[in-house]
């Protein structure tokens, strides 16, 4: 699939944009802080129905304004199709957002998912196997998203339990023992059912990835390194057993034990920290190469390659997904990528994939991207066509 042209009103340093891009590369090039990563967030936006970078909604309206507006239409292999994301912003801060299909109003980002395929590729993804656990989460849980709507539910009715119990934890543990006590039972029953779905989900999703993803590595690793994504119980049980292979043999019903236990016994701390500290909002992801944890043990050229690995995998698994190949966004990546990775990606956008590229300095870039590509000029929110 393909972005024909995009319209941007107030979204971040953008007072008004509208631009109509080519079906192969187009790229974008400006000096820092101008507005390339902002221009690429509204694709994202629009194909995640959500920003991906941990922001309040509020940083995606301009300064001094009131609401914004990010529209763009696409064309698939059957159709063109109009989205539109509107953010308005309330006197109390609240934002109230709106979804547009094709002219039809939603009130929810979920009828937007699935829709405009994307996979971003950003330099601070290359530390994605370093980063903090929420970065891993995020990748999972937004993948998961794209490949299932059901799974944004499972998510949302999760994150919502957590956000109360963590409400109880904070307010209101002086006021009657009992009936906090009670909610607090109540609470944890609730996370351990939602829970365990969430993780059965997760692990079913990261099933598939690793199936992909150790097929690109070896595609671009000339060492024929082997790859597994491991997944995390975060546990108070020191014991116990966290690889993918004996994970996938829990039932649900065993997950939602395993942390209905957990909370029981993390019951004291949780009070003590005011925060609930178990459950998959604190899991997290390994990556395994030859064995060992890629952190730690990795070269930063394994690393890298993990890396791309995994963005391949993304794009591999989103077009057998959906019969349609996602556009890729590749933001400020390609001159950190050394010549070899460099020419693995480009050989991947030559398969007819619509590419968007921002970067600071095109001299590092292969010098045949630019025969047929768009090249933008990026100013100060203000783009033009050179
Ligand atoms: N809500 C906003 N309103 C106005 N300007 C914004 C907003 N959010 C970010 N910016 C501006 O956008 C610029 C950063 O844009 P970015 O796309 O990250 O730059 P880069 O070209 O380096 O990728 C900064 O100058 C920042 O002040
Ligand atoms: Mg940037």
């Amino acid at each position: 699939m393909w972005i024909n042209n995009v319209y941007l009103k107030n979204f971040r340093n953008y007072p008004e944009l509208d631009i109509t891009l080519t079906s192969g590369a187009n790229l974008f090039i400006g000096k820092n802080a101008q507005g390339k990563s902002n221009f690429l967030e509204s694709i994202e936006l629009l194909s995640l129905g959500k920003s991906s970078r941990q922001v309040s909604d509020l940083d995606l309206i301009s300064h001094n304004q009131n609401s914004m507006q990010a529209e763009t239409n696409f064309q698939n292999d059957y159709n063109l199709e109009n989205l539109k994301i509107c953010y308005e912003k309330h006197s109390n801060n609240k934002v109230n957002k709106s979804y547009f299909i094709n002219g039809k109003a939603y009130k929810t980002r979920k009828p937007v998912l699935g829709r405009l395929l994307t996979v971003s590729f950003k330099s601070q993804d290359l530390q994605l196997s370093q980063n903090a656990p929420k970065y891993r989460r995020d990748w999972l849980d937004n993948l998961a998203c794209l490949i299932s709507k059901a799974y944004l539910e499972i998510y949302n009715n999760y994150e919502k339990i957590i956000a109360q119990k963590n409400s109880l934890l904070r307010n209101n543990f002086n006021s009657n023992l009992v009936s906090f006590n009670d909610s607090l039972d109540v609470y944890n029953q609730q996370i351990a059912q939602h829970g365990a779905k969430l993780i059965k989900f997760r692990l079913k999703t990261l099933d598939r990835i690793n199936q992909y993803a150790q097929i690109t590595l070896v595609n671009i690793s000339s060492a024929n390194d082997n790859l597994i994504i491991d997944y995390l119980r975060k546990s108070n049980n020191e014991s116990s057993k966290n690889n993918l292979s004996y994970l996938n043999s829990v039932s649900q019903d065993e997950f939602a034990n395993l942390l209905y236990n957990d909370m029981q016994t993390t019951k004291a701390l949780e009070i003590l920290r005011k925060q609930s500290l178990i459950g998959p909002h604190r899991d997290d992801l390994e990556f395994i190469i030859n064995n060992q944890p890629a952190k730690g043990f990795a070269s930063q050229g394994q690393h890298r390659s993990l890396i791309l690995a995994l963005k391949l995998a993304e794009l591999q698994l989103l077009e057998d997904k959906f019969s349609q190949k996602p556009v890729l966004l590749l933001d400020d990546v390609l001159a950190e990528l050394d010549e070899n990775r460099q020419t693995e990606l480009i050989s991947r956008i030559y398969q007819s994939c619509q590419t968007i590229i921002t970067t600071v300095n095109i001299s590092y870039l292969p010098k045949n991207l630019f025969k047929e590509a768009f090249v933008f000029d990026v100013n100060n929110g203000h783009i033009t066509k050179s």
